[in-house]
């Protein structure tokens, strides 16, 4: 095999001819493989399993002297933000806890945004003639759909190997139209990268022209190191109100990846006004959260140092699915010269840039042989990749034998698809 651009026609033709067999045959196979969305394994699932039973007498539901059954602390228990306050390396002041996933609460923070305004708000978004929303891209599908739901203007901003490209961020801000930006800060969904530090204190001292611009801060990631050791993470409150603009930054986290997905629990920080502003505006739609599960929670992952040793057991298991995707991609792709991808040390996605024009045709060509992925363009606003390169791989799911099959037709399929292009067949 050797780089593609290189190739005179009837080697190309030679190529395809020999990668169209491939397919055909992976296709012969019949196989239903998902490596769609970033789901974590039934065997990460199972490592929790002890959560269930860590409340299981009425006496285990008193803590702090407040019966985690009844009503009340709509801000979460005490041991509940002390929790996220060590995990997110913040004050325990700052931290607001949700339900069973943080998705949500950025739902209603955009929500009320759009009824009643975010603290610095001159009026409710929806009275605004325009709002505009910055998308670092490629980026989470989720995030932009929220903002896209409520009618906002998706503006996608490039993403370099610090984060955003703070350039554009810096010159975008000056519209009073652009309220505010998603960030996953630590391995990025889907680019796996870690904001640098200069990334960071650039955020913190953002000069929005909007007084009620918000940085949606989703530190999903925050302790989800595969590879390595626990790499610490500046504390963007505590930056933001150096910077003298406390109020412009919210930040989310929850266990989804650390417990149970779509049923641990998830975390609000912010400044103290933010959070005092927002439990006016939630209170009104809950009593209080289920702080029973916030108590298994706390309970079974006690504090920071317990719970990053919790995370080596899931680093155990998808590390080999991360190094599956690599040995696939380095030995079947890296010789054709047409793609680039990262390799990260943690999250759970791997962002590969295929040959410009193909990446809907070649995951058209996955699903035709039973292998689904997320769809082409889902990482960009309105789920348009301009370049229709992008494709996020998730590996999580599947055990590393089925995940090994799949990269197999995945990497046929890169290539059938950029075959066809070159020959324009
Ligand atoms: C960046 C990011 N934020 C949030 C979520 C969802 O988190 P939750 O389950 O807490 O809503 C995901 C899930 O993949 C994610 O990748």
């Amino acid at each position: 095999m050797s780089i593609y651009a290189a190739m005179s026609r009837d080697e190309l033709l030679q190529e395809y001819q020999s990668v169209k067999a491939r397919f055909d045959a992976g296709k012969a196979k019949n196989l239903k493989l998902n490596m769609a969305r970033g789901k974590p394994a039934k065997a990460q699932l199972d490592l929790a399993t002890e959560l269930l039973t860590t409340v299981s007498t009425k006496e285990d539901c008193i803590v702090d002297g407040v019966d985690a059954r009844n009503y009340g602390e709509l801000c979460g228990l005490k041991c509940a933000r002390e929790y996220w306050a060590e995990i997110l390396d913040c004050k325990s002041e700052n931290i607001f806890i949700g339900g069973t996933a943080s998705l949500n609460i950025m739902f209603d923070v955009i929500s009320r945004a759009y009824t009643h305004g975010l603290l610095h708000s001159e009026r409710p978004w929806c009275k605004e003639e325009k709002v505009k929303f910055l998308c670092p891209s490629p980026g989470y599908d989720r995030h932009f759909r929220i903002t896209e739901f409520f009618g906002a203007e998706l503006i996608t901003v490039p993403m370099n190997d610090e984060g955003p490209d703070m350039d554009v961020v810096e010159s975008l801000v000056k519209d009073p139209q652009v309220k505010g930006i998603w960030c996953v800060p630590k391995y990025s969904n889907p680019s796996g990268i870690i904001y640098s530090d200069a990334t960071v204190r650039r955020f913190a001292n953002l000069k929005p022209a909007a007084p009620d611009f918000v940085i949606m801060w989703d530190n999903a990631y925050c302790i989800h190191e595969f590879e390595g050791e626990y790499i610490p993470f500046p504390d963007i409150i505590s930056l933001c109100e150096e910077a003298g603009k406390p109020d412009m930054v919210i930040e989310f986290a929850s266990t989804s990846k650390v417990t149970f997905a779509g049923g641990g629990f998830s975390a609000m920080a912010s400044s103290a006004a933010n959070i005092a502003y927002f439990v006016k505006l939630f209170g009104v739609q809950t009593i209080s959260h289920d702080k029973i599960n916030q108590l298994r929670h706390v309970r079974y992952l006690k504090d920071k140092a317990h719970t990053i040793e919790h995370m080596k057991k899931h680093a155990a298991i998808m590390a080999p699915k991360f190094r599956a995707v690599s040995e696939a991609l380095e030995c079947q792709i890296r010789p054709c010269g047409f793609a680039q991808w990262n390799n990260p040390k943690g999250g759970y996605f791997v962002s590969l840039n295929t040959m410009p024009g193909t990446a809907k045709r070649a995951l058209a060509l996955c699903k035709e042989a039973g292998v689904e992925m997320t769809p082409a363009g889902a990482t960009y606003p309105y789920g348009l990749d301009p370049q229709d390169s992008n494709i996020r791989i998730a590996p999580s799911l599947p055990p590393v034998e089925e995940l090994q099959e799949a990269m197999d037709i995945f990497c046929t399929c890169l290539k059938l698809a950029a075959l066809e292009k070159l020959l324009e067949v």
